[in-house]
């Protein structure tokens, strides 16, 4: 059971716009709980013209840590006073820590792909991966998969997106191409890749019938995960598990960039399980948003 909040409890929290459906108090609330902490997780609805007050409200307020979502992600890093490399490479940070008035900036969504991958027994190493979609969760993504993979392809509609992360990423040393998303390109792609990611918003609800990948581009040698978690089982999730593909959905990607956050704010091992049926239980609620 919860420990009563008295004037010792720690608190965090997510700031975003909207922000009433986000998921991060129930799966941290759950951590904080089953850990025996005396910290509580809360959500605030921030408006862009209001997120610098917000930011250095939450600091004055001693709040410990946050998380930042939509539309915040880029913006809250000019209020940072230290950035680890992941913001700095992507201009982005989805959590802070307040170090006694310091505020320290991370970004934890690639590192969410990359542990949902590999704990979902898929290795990278030697391996080519296809990304489709060029946006800030298909770049964190991107930046992340870097160190592991040989080879990665990204596809987005706006190509020029694509390129940019492309170009962005040729220090890392290893083949990387950015190219125009269309059916063609996607089946030629799939061709010679072992592990496709949608990191594109298609499949999301309420469009659930959408896919961008044909069935039949699908095999069972191919890992698909889908970053998408409204629905859990996106269109395709059930094309490529009827393909006999192995799938990783988005909720396992919501789950660990989660626990990083948690791990970065507490130092204790995130419980992934607690963390994950939090995340079920709540996400038979629908029009989710983390
Ligand atoms: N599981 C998780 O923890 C997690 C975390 C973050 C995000 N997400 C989900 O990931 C998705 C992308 O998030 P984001 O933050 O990267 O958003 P974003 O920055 O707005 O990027 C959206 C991406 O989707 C592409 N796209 C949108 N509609 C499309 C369509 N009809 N056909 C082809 N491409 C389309 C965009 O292409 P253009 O650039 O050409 O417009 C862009 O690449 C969202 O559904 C979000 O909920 C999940």
């Amino acid at each position: 059971m919860r420990m009563a909040i008295s004037g010792r409890t720690e608190v965090f929290a997510v700031i975003g716009d909207p922000i009433e459906h986000t998921l991060s108090p129930a799966m941290h609330n759950a951590a904080f709980e089953y850990l025996g902490l005396d910290f509580v997780f809360t959500a605030f609805r921030v408006t862009s013209d209001e997120l610098e007050n917000a930011v250095r409200g939450a600091c004055a307020l001693g709040i410990r840590g946050l998380n930042v979502t939509m539309p915040h992600k880029s913006s809250v890093t000019e209020f940072l006073d230290w950035a680890d490399p992941s913001v700095k490479f992507l201009g982005a940070a989805n959590t802070i820590v307040n170090e006694r008035g310091r505020l320290r900036g991370f970004n934890t969504d690639g590192i969410g792909v990359l542990k949902a991958l590999k704990n979902n027994g898929i290795t990278l190493t030697g391996k080519k991966v296809l990304v489709l979609g060029a946006g800030g969760a298909a770049k964190a993504i991107a930046f992340s998969l870097m160190k592991e993979v040989d080879e990665l392809c990204i596809l987005n509609r706006d190509a020029t997106k694509a390129r940019e992360i492309a170009s962005a990423m040729k220090p890392f040393g290893k083949i990387i191409e950015g190219n125009n998303l269309t059916p063609q390109q996607i089946q030629v792609e799939l061709q010679d890749s072992d592990v496709l990611i949608n990191a594109t918003s298609v499949g999301m609800a309420p469009c659930t019938s959408e896919s961008l990948v044909h069935p039949a581009w699908l095999k069972p040698d191919l890992r698909v995960m889908d970053i998408v978690y409204n629905p859990i089982e996106t269109k395709l999730i059930r094309d490529a598990k009827t393909a006999g593909a192995k799938v990783i959905n988005g909720l396992e990607m919501l789950l660990y960039q989660g626990a990083a956050s948690f791990e970065i704010w507490t130092q204790c091992k995130a419980p992934i399980d607690v963390m994950r049926s939090a995340l079920l239980s709540r996400l038979s609620c629908a029009g989710a948003t983390v």
